[in-house]
């Protein structure tokens, strides 16, 4: 079953077929709003979220689709104990798609492994949420007509924000790409993304210790919120300080057609006298959401009946456990151990991408 999980999952030209179905529906919503009738998506929501469920839920309305779900782990039998290969089984037989958020790192691949309908990851735990992504792609897209040669700034929490990961994964597909990482030093960019993404794909970066001695040079900037309700007891963060607060002041220092991205919500990392300011894509980053899901989802209902295959366990991998303890692989029944094992001999784990040492004990970043 084609799932969306990872960015990843699909290729440049399809990447490039629903920026321009979303152009399309964006120039004449009158033909699509019929698309759907008669299916339904379901939205199952454990973790809050405002923009990205109603986001789904407008488009599939919007292409004459009728919606299910629940916006709230305790509405679900989860709380009576269920598993959650067993509720996305379960709501596969009631829906024709899923779109799924949860707070585990790798729960989508799981959920769809056993959904039985095309399921879309609305963001899984610290791990991706490629729907974002799509939102972010026909920003830049129309702002900026394509994405070689780019310079994008990444700013706020680039370890746990998950659409920054996402987002990062995109680009790594297109050409002489330079991004600039802007992060307190708590907060970096996980080590499995620079060398397994960003080296790999030959993306050059650089570490900014401030917006202000980035922004100068950059294309894109991309803010982010400090995502609290990730850390565990170990990594606390306490202040936002003024070197990752983007204000209208600094916005002199950029060129005149940079754009600024944010996910949103937005706490206080960007001032409100931004917003004003033309190259403040922000809001407009929302709409151009919607138009992808539903580019998205007529995309993966067209699809629904080719098989995505179900992942194998690499043979050496046996016995190996997932280092990653916000991996779904933990604490979830019916999570069976994936890896994939690369070329150094390292393995990388399935769900949730970390990475696996085994030569010099368990290491995971
Ligand atoms: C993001 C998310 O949920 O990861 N928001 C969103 O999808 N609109 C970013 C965030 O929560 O900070």
């Amino acid at each position: 079953m084609k799932s969306l999980i990872d960015i990843t999952d699909l290729s440049e030209a399809e990447l490039r077929g629903l920026m321009d179905t979303a152009c399309d529906i964006i120039a004449h919503p009158g033909e699509y709003c019929e698309k759907c009738r008669g299916r339904k998506l379901a939205t199952l929501f454990f973790e809050p979220s405002t923009r990205t469920r109603l986001s789904f839920e407008a488009a599939m309305l919007e292409l004459g689709g009728g919606v299910i779900g629940f916006s709230d782990a305790d509405c679900s039998s989860v709380s009576k104990g269920e598993s959650l290969a067993d509720t996305a089984r379960v709501i596969g037989c009631y829906a024709d798609i899923i779109a799924m958020r949860h707070p585990k790192d790798g729960a989508a691949l799981l959920a769809s492994m056993n959904a039985g309908v095309p399921l879309i990851n609305a963001g899984d735990g610290g791990h991706c949420h490629p729907t974002q992504t799509l939102a972010d792609l026909l920003t830049v897209y129309r702002a900026k007509g394509g994405f070689d040669g780019l310079t994008v700034g990444f700013c706020g929490d680039l370890k746990y924000g998950r659409t920054v990961h996402s987002f990062i994964n995109a680009l790594a597909r297109y050409k002489d790409i330079k991004t600039v990482l802007i992060s307190p030093p708590e907060l970096c960019l996980p080590e499995y993304i620079k060398t397994g993404v960003m080296a790999r794909a030959g993306m050059v970066w650089r570490e900014a210790g401030s917006i202000e001695e980035a922004i100068p040079e950059l294309d894109v900037l991309y803010m982010t919120r400090i995502q609290r309700e990730r850390f565990g007891n170990s990594d606390g963060y306490s202040e936002l300080e003024d070197a990752f607060v983007l204000d209208a002041e600094k916005m002199k220092g950029a060129k005149p057609d940079m754009c600024v991205l944010h996910p949103l919500p937005r706490v206080d990392e960007i001032s409100t006298d931004v917003d004003p300011d033309p190259r403040a894509k922000y809001f407009e980053q929302v709409k151009n959401g919607k138009y992808m899901r539903m580019a998205l989802i007529l995309h993966l209902l067209a699809h629904a009946g080719e098989q995505g295959g179900r992942p194998a366990n690499a043979p050496e991998a046996h016995g190996l456990v997932c280092a990653n303890e916000r991996c779904v692989t933990h604490g979830e029944r019916g999570a069976e151990q994936l890896f994939r094992r690369n070329a150094d001999g390292s393995f990388t784990c399935l769900y949730c991408e970390s990475e696996l040492r085994t030569s010099a004990g368990l290491h995971n970043d």
